[in-house]
């Protein structure tokens, strides 16, 4: 009796070793954004460094490129090797698109974006051999732009053929269709990744505007996550576009409206085996919450900054760069919890008058102070940004990647809140209308709840 006791106390000794041990936190990259652009030169004419700059001046050119223009060679190249100096043997990686510079498609064509994305799946190949990707199309990763179509096409096609040695032959005949798939998690039972092509819902692809369910992406995503929720698996999901709102612009929607409820709808009916939302195309480290109709967080979306610094043209944005950045996610093997978000940077202009130094530019945990990346304490990060100054500038220059570090006014805050906190136009409407109020009553009483409750059960 005493011999079968100690052998089950050694059993849950081990047990709690193993499942509390460090060895169940993985971790991976995330890069997005990455708009090479070819036409890149260094010389005396300020006018003619780049066509991405339009026709604006580029005063800063240097060798890792500048604000106004995507990214060079140079760029590309330094910031793969980071990822390699920084982690060299990650789980995986998650490569969310735009890869062609943002350039009028008269200077583009197809073979000009497949000849891109070939080069920067060679390149990442090149680097990470061994390493699977996890890889999402952008909206620039078409001619012409934006257009992404509901069915087969020389460009998926192409896409699929270079993607081979990271899809599974299902999801490659799957891609070739309608630019999206599934598969599991590195092969292991009870996890898996969808990864969308949510460019078929951008409210700029005139082709797909009118169909009811795009290249049936939302009918085959609510079947594949009723599959895993009766397989018991927990999912990740990968994506370019996001739904919701964009924080630098009041009322910029990406996805038409329709489409915009019924991403919501799939995140709130799915969201129990969702344990994370990954996605790139705003060019800033940014976040959208998910909440249950009763008002629960239930999951995020991150949004990993772009590699770009390019100061986008979109009206009404002022300043809109960004220093390039790449990112680590720590998250748990076992539950697929993201545990930490680790952001790398590159501040350009030091980069071009000294070296290209990567740098860490914060931990998630450390600089907003919650236990881990959970929609509860993402919850609590956006509720202390709607009530807290310093939060929310601290935030707001991580936003830029440290670029523009000018102060969050009143309608920053509102834009940024409003953002984070509301996917659907009504819930927007209703957030600028009210002024981003603090929502987090229940959050601001709890240091007040546990004395209260150290004083009541001392046990506790
Ligand atoms: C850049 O623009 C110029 C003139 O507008 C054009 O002739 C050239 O082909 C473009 N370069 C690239 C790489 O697209
Ligand atoms: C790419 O970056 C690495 C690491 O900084 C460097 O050794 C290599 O020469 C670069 N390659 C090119 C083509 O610039
Ligand atoms: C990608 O393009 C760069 C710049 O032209 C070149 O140096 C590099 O060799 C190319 N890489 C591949 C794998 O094609
Ligand atoms: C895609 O490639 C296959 C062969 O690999 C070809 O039969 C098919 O016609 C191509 N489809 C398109 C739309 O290019
Ligand atoms: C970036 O580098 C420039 C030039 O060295 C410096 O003035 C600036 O303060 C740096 N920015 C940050 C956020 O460190
Ligand atoms: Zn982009
Ligand atoms: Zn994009």
């Amino acid at each position: 009796m005493a011999r079968v006791r100690a052998c089950f106390i050694w059993n849950v000794f081990l047990v709690l070793f193993f499942k509390g041990g460090v060895a169940l936190t993985g971790n991976f990259w995330h890069i997005t954004d990455l708009h090479w652009d070819p036409s890149y030169r260094l010389g005396d004419d300020p006018t003619s460094v780049c066509n991405s700059s339009g026709n604006r001046p580029v005063q800063g050119a240097g060798k890792f490129g500048d604000y106004a223009c995507d990214s060079p060679w140079d760029l590309i190249n330094s910031s793969i090797y980071a990822m390699k100096n920084i982690l060299p043997d990650p789980d995986f990686i998650l490569w969310t698109g735009d890869d062609t510079p943002h350039v009028p498609n008269e200077q583009l064509g197809e073979k000009a974006v497949v000849d891109i994305i070939r080069n920067l799946t060679q390149t990442i190949k090149e680097v990470f051999p061994t390493t699977k990707v996890y890889s999402a199309l952008g909206n620039h990763d078409y001619h012409p732009k934006s257009q992404l179509p509901a069915g087969p096409n020389y460009i998926y096609n192409q896409t699929a053929e270079m993607w081979k040695q990271w899809l599974d032959p299902e999801s490659q005949n799957l891609f070739k269709i309608g630019g999206y798939y599934t598969e599991r998690l590195l092969n292991r039972p009870g996890y898996r990744m969808l990864v969308l092509n949510t460019n078929l819902y951008y409210s700029r692809n005139k082709v797909t505007q009118d169909l009811p369910d795009p290249a049936n992406q939302f009918d085959w995503m609510d079947k594949e996550l009723t599959n895993a929720a009766n397989q018991k698996e927990k999912v990740y999901i990968v994506g370019h576009v996001p739904p919701g709102f964009f924080e630098k612009k009041r009322q910029t929607m990406w996805f038409h409206q329709n489409f915009n409820v019924r991403y919501q709808e799939l995140i709130q009916k799915h969201h129990a085996i969702i344990m994370g939302q990954f996605f790139g195309h705003h060019h800033t480290d940014s976040f959208h919450m998910f909440y249950s109709p009763d008002g629960s967080p239930i999951s995020t979306m991150f949004l990993s900054p772009g590699v770009t610094p390019w100061k986008t043209t979109l009206p009404g944005v002022v300043d809109g760069a960004n220093n390039p950045g790449i990112r680590i996610f720590e998250y748990d093997t076992d539950s697929l919890l993201v545990k930490d978000i680790v952001t790398y940077y590159l501040n350009l202009t030091y980069a071009n008058v000294a070296q290209a130094r990567w740098e860490k530019e914060y931990r998630l945990t450390e600089a907003f102070r919650v236990p881990d990346a959970s929609p509860t304490s993402m919850n609590v990060i956006l509720d202390r940004m709607a009530q807290d100054s310093c939060i929310l500038q601290k935030y707001h220059d991580f936003n830029s990647v440290s670029y523009d570090l000018s102060t969050c006014n009143a309608d920053c805050r509102i834009d940024h809140v409003c953002a984070a906190r509301a996917i659907d136009q009504k819930d927007y409407d209703q957030c600028v209308k009210d002024g981003a109020p603090p929502t987090g009553l229940f959050v601001a009483m709890l240091p007040v709840i546990s004395v209260v409750l150290s004083i009541a059960w001392p046990s506790l």
